[in-house]
């Protein structure tokens, strides 16, 4: 495994790759089994694996965690030689933005609603960092976790919008014991938070049960998930939002492929999860 910070670096070992197939699994590192999973699947459909770790500021609101997000190279480099990562490419901020950036890309109205209404501007700092991931590494395929329903919605709009040649790969989200989606962002939970966090999941699956006895009003299944999650002492519901998936149409009844998705604040920490069915 070769780490990387140079994008030239990279460039010089990429124009000696022909032939090989190439897969980027991009992330903002503090890696987790989440994260493992898609490199394992990377490794399954390609020759080569590039692993990324950038803590985006572009994706970060100013009052938003940039600054106090986990980071741990070392751990971090660990975990990618064991799951068999070729590369790491772990570029400094002054190496991606060196310059003020006037260029960015803006998917529209899918940006806006669920994430993108409590943190305007997200999904803006994601496409362009993405998009200068994918200029930079030139991969053939591209893996996302799940658990960011939204982000792959997005992201899978601008390749197509913007014919980027590159397979946008998914993996679900994966879980702790006691059903909490992984992410780096649960080391900010207290004790009481982290005992509190698994209500998020089940009450998805209680949702998923109530869909698989025959319930299609979506005020209702939304109105019921808010209020088993307020049971929870520490949660501040953020949004739930039953939608059409990917299109992330707003729908009243239970039909086709949908997302149910929700976005809790416990204490500090905000926790995203979700279930899609095609019902
Ligand atoms: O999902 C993430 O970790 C980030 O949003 C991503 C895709 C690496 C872009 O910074």
């Amino acid at each position: 495994m070769k780490l990387l910070s140079k994008i030239t670096e990279w460039r010089q070992i990429r124009s000696e790759l022909t032939g090989q197939r190439i897969g980027i699994v991009p992330t903002m590192g503090y890696l987790h089994e989440g994260h493992v999973s898609l490199v394992h699947q990377a490794k399954k459909e390609n020759d080569i694996v590039v692993l990324s770790i950038f803590v985006n500021p572009l994706q970060f609101g100013v009052n938003e965690d940039f600054s106090t997000y986990p980071r741990d190279i070392e751990r971090d480099s660990q975990l990618a030689i064991d799951a068999g990562v070729d590369y790491i490419f772990t570029p400094e901020v002054e190496e991606m933005y060196p310059t003020p950036i006037r260029t960015n890309v803006k998917v529209n109205e899918i940006t806006e609603m669920l994430c993108g209404a409590s943190r305007p501007g997200h999904f803006d700092g994601v496409a362009t960092v993405v998009m200068k991931l994918l200029q930079i590494i030139q991969p053939h395929n591209a893996y996302f976790g799940m658990k960011d329903a939204q982000q792959v919605a997005v992201i899978e709009q601008m390749v197509h919008d913007l014919n980027v040649p590159v397979y946008i790969r998914t993996c679900p989200i994966l879980r702790e014991s006691d059903g909490l989606a992984m992410s780096s962002r649960n080391v900010y939970l207290s004790a009481d938070e982290r005992e509190e966090a698994p209500i998020l999941y089940k009450t998805l699956q209680w949702a998923v049960e109530a869909i698989s006895q025959g319930e299609r009003d979506v005020e209702q299944i939304v109105k019921e998930v808010a209020k088993r999650i307020e049971l929870s002492p520490s949660s501040q519901i953020d949004y739930v939002e039953l939608r059409q998936y990917p299109s992330l149409d707003i729908i009243q009844r239970v039909e086709g492929k949908i997302l149910l998705a929700l976005a809790v604040r416990m204490g500090r920490t905000r926790l995203i999860d979700n279930v899609i069915l095609t019902v």
